[in-house]
């Protein structure tokens, strides 16, 4: 059985952790895990001989960073841009540091990330699946507070269609997931007290899915990925 190589950015909670944990479980996947918080990572996934962890920061100096890494993983044939960053508050109140953070971790850590792993995808075929928001999809119902994730996240979006456009007589395939509210750390720090109506782990199940299968029916497509309506 060939062995297919995974980049999960974002690995250390939530529904990356959850993304680790699902596809360490299917025989034929090798696992590399990124996120700032290796020490967590090697006790949460230490015991998992399919998972490689490594410490990765959106925040300094991506592409030396990320082309140093891949360089030394192998051939890759997905990459997960899990990692996120939420701020929760009024407009007027947001103060620059912040708003810079949300680009720097939602989409400009994402645009070096992608261009430093491009000489280190399959040849043959490739996935890389953006996690944005349902905040980011335009049309949606929109939430108090969140104009820099969501404005982020929504540049993210932006991006999977025109990196597409860039890229589509390859045989990289870029698409991007926009999800509703899912119970984790990021949710209830930002908003507590609020019950999310699925969990890390569905989610999860849905987007190793996606990740495996989705670019054989579909290439710069944002999707939204959502029990509410709008
Ligand atoms: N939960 C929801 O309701 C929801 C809804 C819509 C979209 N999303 C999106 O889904 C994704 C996962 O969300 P989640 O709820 O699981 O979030 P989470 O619990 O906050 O986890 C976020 C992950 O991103 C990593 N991360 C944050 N800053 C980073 C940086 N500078 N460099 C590298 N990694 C960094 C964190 O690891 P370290 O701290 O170890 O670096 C962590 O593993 C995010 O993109 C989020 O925006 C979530």
């Amino acid at each position: 059985m060939t062995t297919k190589r995974v980049v999960i950015v974002g690995a250390s909670r939530g529904i990356g952790k959850a993304l680790v944990e699902n596809f360490a479980s299917r025989e034929e996947f090798e696992v590399v895990a990124l996120s700032r918080n290796l020490g967590k990572m090697k006790t949460d996934f230490g015991i998992l001989p399919s998972v490689k962890c490594f410490e990765f920061d959106l925040e300094n100096d991506v592409r030396v960073q990320a082309e140093k890494l891949f360089s030394s993983i192998g051939k890759i044939d997905y990459l997960i841009n899990n990692a996120g960053f939420l701020v929760n508050k009024p407009f007027e109140e947001i103060t620059s540091q912040e708003l810079q953070k949300s680009y720097q971790i939602n989409l400009f850590g994402v645009f070096e990330t992608v261009q430093a792993i491009i000489p280190f995808l399959n040849p043959e075929n490739s996935h890389i699946v953006n996690i944005s928001s349902m905040g980011g999809f335009q049309g949606s119902m929109k939430f108090s507070g969140l104009s820099a994730y969501s404005t982020s996240k929504a540049a993210l979006c932006s991006f999977t269609e025109l990196f597409s456009e860039e890229y589509k007589a390859s045989t990289i395939a870029m698409n991007c997931l926009c999800l509703g509210s899912v119970q984790t750390e990021m949710l209830s720090e930002a908003f507590p007290g609020y019950q999310a109506p699925l969990n890390p782990k569905q989610v999860s199940e849905y987007i190793s899915d996606f990740t495996i299968n989705a670019h054989k029916f579909m290439k710069g497509k944002i999707i939204p990925l959502s029990l509410t309506n709008p």
